[in-house]
């Protein structure tokens, strides 16, 4: 991704010293671009519970990074010394969020390279720095990948309204800030856009930590894509009047039969969508799929946030990033900050192999080597 005209990820290992992580802190976005150093697993935990990182796919990775750093740091003197450290970080970082996949998925993958690749701790070491590396370029190339796959259903629809706009709404940033970069949901809209076609998308703010009005509307501006910000609660209305002809919303946790926990309000788009016949996929690179869960409305693990991110509102005030208080001081909050949508609702989910049905039959068709597990 473009920022100012430079590429970026948004997490890299620092080009001098490969000890230290770097991030893009997306709590000043999109008013300041603020690079952060991460140098302890402390420090990443840190980062991905109070959201200087955040999405599926980029808490994964940063997660992955962590894991490196675990290792970097563990006592070298005994075997049992290192791995006792290191699986005090892992769970140190699956406790920071719960609902992302990506983040348990992640810190598993490092343990099981680490424990490959023998009794070598050095070698372990560059294990992690290797597992940390690929789980990276994996997060980036799937979703470029879901970019050629999900250009097909815009182009269709771009031929249907014979090159008019076609109007996409999106929920909170599956973008390239939630990755490592091109985003889920948005990467079709890059890959559209890149080629010439005409699109526009709708940004639900996606309250109350603004997601969309603050880093999907940055994102889409910085690569020149027409779009406009809406209150989360529009989406509703401008389906009635035949304004979207395409939702697409990324996911932090989908089921292998299709249900998708997404950012809190995604739900009632899906709903909204399904009553005026307007398609919702998903998109989603496989490390968001949980293989194990049936049902997700049941078995997702739902976070909930401090209240104070509904009670405060963030933004720039005379050139200050500063937080207002926005209800009765007294007033209690509750923070849900993810829903499930029930696949029934889900017209279908775009991956890194293709595009499926909501079902666990399209999943595993997708992923035939899941089925044996
Ligand atoms: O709480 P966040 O910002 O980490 O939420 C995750 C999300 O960005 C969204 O739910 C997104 O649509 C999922 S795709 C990473």
């Amino acid at each position: 991704m473009n920022v100012h005209g430079q590429h970026y990820r948004t997490i890299w290992l620092k080009k001098d010293n490969p000890g230290v992580v770097q991030i893009i802190d997306q709590r000043y976005l999109p008013h300041k671009f603020v690079i952060e150093d991460l140098t302890s697993v402390d420090e990443v935990a840190t980062a991905i519970f109070e959201m200087h990182v955040r999405g599926a796919g980029l808490i994964g990775a940063t997660a992955g990074y962590g894991m490196y750093i675990a290792a970097l740091h563990a006592p070298r003197h005994n075997a049992d010394a290192f791995s006792a450290a290191l699986e005090a970080d892992a769970e140190k970082l699956k406790a920071t969020r719960p609902t992302a996949i990506n983040l348990e998925w992640a810190v598993q993958r490092q343990l099981a390279a680490i424990e490959a690749a023998g009794s070598d701790i050095e070698a372990k070491i560059e294990a992690a720095l290797q597992t940390a590396q690929i789980i990276a370029d994996e997060d980036a190339e799937f979703c470029r990948r879901i970019g050629e796959h999900g250009l097909s259903l815009i182009e269709e629809i771009s031929r249907r309204k014979q090159g008019e706009p076609v109007n996409i709404l999106t929920h909170c940033n599956a973008g390239w800030l939630a990755f490592v970069d091109y985003g889920t949901a948005t990467a079709p809209v890059y890959a559209a856009h890149d080629r010439g076609i005409n699109v526009h998308v709708w940004v639900d703010e996606t309250r109350p930590r603004n997601q969309g009005a603050r880093l999907t509307a940055w994102e889409l501006g910085q690569h020149g894509v027409p779009h406009t910000v809406i209150a989360d609660n529009v989406g509703g209305h401008l389906m009635q009047h035949q304004m979207v002809d395409l939702v697409i919303t990324g996911s932090d946790r989908t089921t292998y039969t299709g249900d998708v926990a997404n950012k809190i309000g995604t739900y009632l788009k899906a709903l909204a969508a399904y009553d005026n016949d307007v398609p919702f996929y998903v998109a989603l690179p496989s490390s968001t799929i949980d293989w194990q869960m049936q049902d997700g409305v049941k078995e997702i693990p739902i976070e909930q946030r401090d209240a104070t991110e509904v009670k405060y509102i963030a933004g720039l005030s005379d050139g200050e990033h500063t937080s207002v208080l926005l209800t009765p001081a007294d007033s209690p909050a509750a923070n849900y900050a993810f829903d499930v949508t029930p696949a029934r609702l889900v017209s279908g989910l775009i991956t890194e192999r293709g595009i499926c049905r909501a079902t666990a039959a399209g999943v595993l068709e997708l992923f035939p080597e899941k089925k044996l597990d």
